[in-house]
């Protein structure tokens, strides 16, 4: 099989560069995630998506590792549980993630969630001196919404450091205009998560008659219309079928038209992520 890694567009961030598609592996664990990352990886994925709270950071190193494509060419996430990052729990985290993975440094390292109960000023000043201490390439945080991240931007700033990006859930049926916008103003990359619905926007009534139209696969119109935007997106995929799809978003573009009917495709209820846990969400 063709490696398309040359022809994934990457991202400038604060520090360095991020591949418009990542392989997300939430619920991916034991030896078939092993398997799938590195089967990724040969497909040509460069950009892995992880968390301490997927419990699969041994896996995504070992896959990493199986699949021989060098550590420089591979941009790595993890993220710190929002139950762990006070100040000392977040380096804790970090630290802990980093000798699971079996690296001496992520490319990004994420705030999973904001917490109520952490004032957001120690947890940035905390995220910032886990980069100081070499933990990360860049830092980020997801779940997010606008004037949180306005905040997070100017608390980073008073240290010296910028916020790459910002993760949240992003797919046709859930509008993040002001998450966007609030991206773009900052310079910040917008990572989409569940960028399928989970899945469901890959037989979703609207979508079908655009792929048969382009001769594409319904995933592949959701992850196309995501990347025209700017946006970098996390799809999972277990099988190497799914993952090549995913990835082979590049050799095409759709019409602004075809762009104007997916983003309708907006409802109220389009949220999939909610704990209660969650921050207020922008409306
Ligand atoms: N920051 C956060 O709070 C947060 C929250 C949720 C998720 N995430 C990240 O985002 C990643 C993606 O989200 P997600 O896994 O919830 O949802 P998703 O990527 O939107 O959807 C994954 C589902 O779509 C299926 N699929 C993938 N490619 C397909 C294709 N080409 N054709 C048909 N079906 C396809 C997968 O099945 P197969 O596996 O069988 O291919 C799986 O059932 C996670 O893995 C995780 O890394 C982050």
């Amino acid at each position: 099989m063709n490696d398309l890694s040359a022809a994934v567009t990457r991202l400038p961030i604060a520090g360095g560069l991020i591949p418009a598609i990542g392989l997300g592996t939430f619920r991916l664990t034991g030896a078939s995630a092993v398997e799938s990352i590195s089967s990724a990886l040969s497909l040509g994925y460069r950009h892995l998506d992880t968390a301490a709270m997927y419990e699969n950071e041994a896996e995504v190193g070992a896959g990493l590792r199986a699949s021989g494509v060098p550590r420089d060419e591979v941009f790595i996430t993890t993220k710190v549980w929002t139950t762990d990052i006070a100040p000392g729990d977040l380096q804790a985290s970090a630290q802990a993630s980093l000798g699971r993975l079996k690296l001496d440094q992520v490319d990004l390292l994420l705030i999973h969630w904001p917490n109520k109960s952490i004032p957001l000023a120690t947890s940035i000043e905390a995220l910032c001196d886990a980069k100081r201490r070499g933990y990360a390439r860049n830092i980020g945080v997801a779940n997010f919404p606008s004037e949180m991240l306005d905040d997070a931007v100017r608390l980073a700033a008073l240290h010296g450091e910028k916020i790459a990006t910002n993760q949240c859930e992003y797919h046709p049926r859930l509008s993040q205009t002001k998450v966007l916008e609030a991206c773009r103003k900052h310079g910040v990359v917008f990572v989409s998560y569940c960028p399928l619905g989970q899945g469901r926007m890959t037989d979703d009534d609207a979508i079908a008659p655009i792929a048969a139209r382009h001769g594409k696969t319904p995933s592949q119109i959701v992850l196309r219309w995501h990347v025209q935007q700017g946006v970098a997106a996390i799809p999972k995929a277990a099988s190497a079928g799914h993952q090549r799809d995913n990835l082979d978003v590049f050799g095409f573009t759709l019409p602004e038209d075809d762009m104007r009917v997916i983003s309708a495709l907006a409802r109220h209820d389009g949220r999939l992520v909610k704990p209660g846990f969650g921050p207020e969400w922008d409306r």
